[in-house]
């Protein structure tokens, strides 16, 4: 079994932050989503993996080498423009050879891993396997309609009227047929090869695929409302720890609270389940629950919760409270202290702001 891991792709949807780097390497819970989907595919057992990468290849190369710190081998597979999954697919072909495949888009998480899927792909004699979700926005997903006996009867990209409300995880298991069928479809209305369509045409010529219902969270961190929502998701489940190097200073930190090596913490109150990263420093603040600071990111006279701030940032911020926000690399948030008492931005394009 061999893994394929897809890392192409625009990211369009979380501009500005994805201008300047790879959305599969924005961390959740500190760390990048491409890393959790490495280690999902490891501790499911399957070490040889193929990783397709876009115009962000550079940094995705930087960031995971050649695998070895996680135990596993890449393969980097670069896709010229980001033509669709089943496009992927059809590149992968000279790593996948001849071996059954677990395909995971590199932005997704899921709650609990594949080891059971994976297994049960082994055991059964089906030449793919799908994952399906009940969601409450299925029009925004593949969508799957199933016939009464739970076999699939069949699969549609992005419906305007959804037949039901199982959306496509991006965790898909194929056996080498699936080279026949990216073969043999055309580009979609998007000018896309879509892997559902692929897939369609599995059943349509005789090929079991079996779908299987995901009862846990499933999050696909297409917008920046879904880093927010996977990152809740995942501080609820990681075993906090205080690094021995930490500095914790006439401060409440509670047992929900990860605090990583050489950050300082002195005067604030600190509620879990949050991340306060390497070297970070956390000063006369309040952070609140679902907040993940990254690395070297120094926080003063602050409240913020249910956010994430990345690397290299500085907030100050003693009049307003953040919420929600979700903060890039090396930005700065200051008060301003001449007057007059404006408010002054310096934002990229696609930003937004929300005063109040
Ligand atoms: P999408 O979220 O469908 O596409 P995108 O990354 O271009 O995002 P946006 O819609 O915001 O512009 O892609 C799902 C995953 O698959 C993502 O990790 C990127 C990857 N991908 C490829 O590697 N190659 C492709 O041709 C496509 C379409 C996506």
């Amino acid at each position: 079994m061999r893994g394929l891991v897809l890392s192409g792709g625009k990211g369009t949807r979380l501009y500005p932050l994805t201008y300047t780097r790879a959305k599969q390497l924005i961390p959740v819970a500190n760390k990048p989503v491409l890393v959790r989907v490495i280690e999902t595919i490891r501790d499911a057992g399957v070490a040889e993996i193929g990783v397709v990468i876009g115009q962000t290849g550079a940094e995705i190369r930087e960031a995971l080498g050649d695998g070895s710190r996680w135990g596993v081998a890449i393969t980097y597979i670069p896709q010229e423009q980001p033509l669709g999954l089943a496009h992927a697919v059809k590149i992968a072909r000279d790593f996948l050879q001849d071996e059954p495949f677990v395909m995971f888009l590199g932005d997704n998480v899921i709650q609990g891993g594949i080891s059971g899927l994976i297994r049960d792909f082994t055991n059964h004699a089906w030449n793919s396997q799908i994952v399906l979700k009940a969601v409450d926005n299925p029009s925004s997903f593949g969508v799957a309609k199933l016939r009464p006996d739970g076999t699939i009867e069949q699969l549609i990209e992005k419906p305007k009227e959804p037949p039901s409300n199982l959306a496509l995880v991006g965790i898909y298991m194929f056996d080498r047929h699936i080279f026949e069928a990216v073969n043999a479809i055309t580009p979609s209305w998007r000018g896309e090869l879509e892997i559902t369509d692929a897939i369609q045409w599995l059943i349509e010529h005789g090929y079991v695929v079996s779908p299987h219902v995901h009862t846990g969270w499933w999050i696909d961190t297409g917008k920046p409302t879904d880093m927010l929502e996977a990152n809740s998701y995942v501080l609820d489940e990681i075993t906090p720890y205080i690094d021995p190097s930490a500095v914790i200073e006439n401060s409440e930190v509670d047992r929900r609270v990860t605090v990583e090596a050489g950050a300082r913490i002195f005067n604030s109150t600190i509620h879990g389940p949050t991340i306060i990263g390497e070297g970070t420093l956390i000063e006369n603040s309040y952070i609140g629950p679902y907040t993940s600071i990254y690395h070297h990111v120094t926080i003063k006279s602050c409240e913020i919760d249910r956010s994430i701030v990345l690397e290299n940032s500085a907030i100050e911020s003693p009049n307003a409270r953040l919420y929600g926000c979700l903060i890039g690399r090396n930005v700065t948030v200051q008060p301003r202290q001449a007057r007059p008492r404006t408010l002054t931005m310096n934002l990229g394009d696609y930003s937004n702001l929300w005063m109040v």
